[in-house]
C-alpha cells in the first residue's frame, strides 16, 4: 500500500519519528551474535584475480572503530581537513544538461546535498568547547552554542562512555525537504544513503591522519536534536561519528 502521492514527507516522517532507539518491544538487542553471508554451495564459481591494494583499499582495511579515545586534543588543522573531506563545497562544475552546479566530495541524488554537519567540540586545539555548524559554502564554523554540552549529550548517546573522551563528535543533520521536494518518500532513502557516504569519507580521512573513529547510530533523536537546536521535523540528526586519537591501538 502506498501513501497519498501528493504527500512527499508524511510516510518517511512517520517512520523517522517511530524509529527512536529500541521502541519496539519485539526487537532482540541481546540476540546471539551471528554474522551471516550468502553462500550457495551448489553455485558454479569463478575465481577473482589477485589485486594490489590501492589507497582506498588500504585505508578501508585499516579503518576500525575505537571505543577508547585518548584525552589528547585534535589539531585544528586536522579538524578542518576532516570537515572538508566530508562535505566541503567544491566547484562550480558542469552537471547533466550543461547546468553549472556546486559539487561536494560525495555523490548526492539530484545534486541537492541535503546534509549539514554539526560539531560537538570537546578538545580541539584553538577552539573553545561548544557546538559549531560547518558552513560548507563559506568553509568556516558558525557558533551554535558556547560552553559545555556534555551533560545533555550523555543523555543522548546510548554508548556515551565510548565517546566521552572523543575530542569531537560530528553529527550529521538532514534537511529533508531539500531532497524530498524532488524525490518524495524515496528521497528519505537517498538522504540516509548520503549520510553514509559523508561518514565513510570522514572515517577514511581520519584513518589517513592516523586518527580513529566511532560511528554512532544509538542515540535519542529528540535529546540530540534539542541539544543542537533542531526541530527534528524539518531537520534532524541522522548519524554521528566520534573522531580523534585512540587511547591505544589494539
Ligand atoms: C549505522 C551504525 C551505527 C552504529 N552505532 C554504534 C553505536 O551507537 N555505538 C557503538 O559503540 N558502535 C556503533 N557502531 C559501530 C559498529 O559497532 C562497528 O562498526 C562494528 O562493530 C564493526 O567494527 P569496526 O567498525 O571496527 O569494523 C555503529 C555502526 C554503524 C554502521
Amino acid at each position: 500500500m502506498s501513501s497519498d502521492i501528493n504527500d512527499t514527507t508524511g510516510l518517511s516522517r512517520l517512520f523517522h519519528l517511530n524509529s527512536e532507539p529500541w521502541v519496539n518491544e519485539n526487537l532482540r538487542p541481546n540476540a546471539p551474535f551471528s554474522q551471516e553471508t550468502k553462500n550457495d554451495p551448489n553455485a558454479a564459481r569463478i575465481a577473482l584475480p589477485d589485486t594490489a591494494a590501492g589507497t582506498i583499499d588500504r585505508l578501508a582495511s585499516a579503518r576500525r572503530s575505537t571505543r577508547a579515545f585518548a584525552d589528547t586534543p585534535l589539531a585544528l588543522h586536522d579538524f578542518a581537513a576532516l570537515l572538508r573531506a566530508g562535505y566541503k563545497t567544491l566547484g562550480p562544475d558542469k552537471m547533466e544538461g550543461g547546468m553549472q552546479a556546486l559539487r561536494r566530495p560525495v555523490p548526492s541524488a539530484g545534486g541537492l546535498y541535503p546534509l549539514e554537519i554539526y560539531a560537538l567540540v570537546r578538545n580541539v586545539d584553538g577552539l573553545a568547547k561548544g557546538i559549531y555548524h560547518y558552513d560548507s559554502k563559506a568553509d568556516d564554523l558558525e557558533i551554535v552554542h558556547e560552553g559545555p554540552w556534555e551533560s545533555q549529550a550523555r543523555d543522548a548517546f546510548l554508548t556515551w562512555s565510548f565517546v566521552a573522551e572523543a575530542p569531537v563528535v560530528l553529527c550529521i543533520g538532514a534537511v529533508f525537504a531539500r531532497t524530498q521536494r524532488k524525490y518524495g518518500p524515496r528521497g528519505y532513502r537517498y538522504i540516509l544513503i548520503e549520510a553514509g557516504h559523508v561518514t565513510q569519507n570522514l572515517c577514511l580521512a581520519a584513518t589517513d591522519m592516523t586518527l580513529s573513529s566511532l560511528c554512532l547510530g544509538g542515540y535519542s533523536d529528540s535529546v540530540l536534536n534539542d541539544l543542537i537546536g533542531l526541530d527534528g521535523l524539518t531537520e534532524a540528526i541522522i548519524y554521528a561519528v566520534g573522531l580523534g586519537a585512540a587511547a591505544h591501538s589494539d
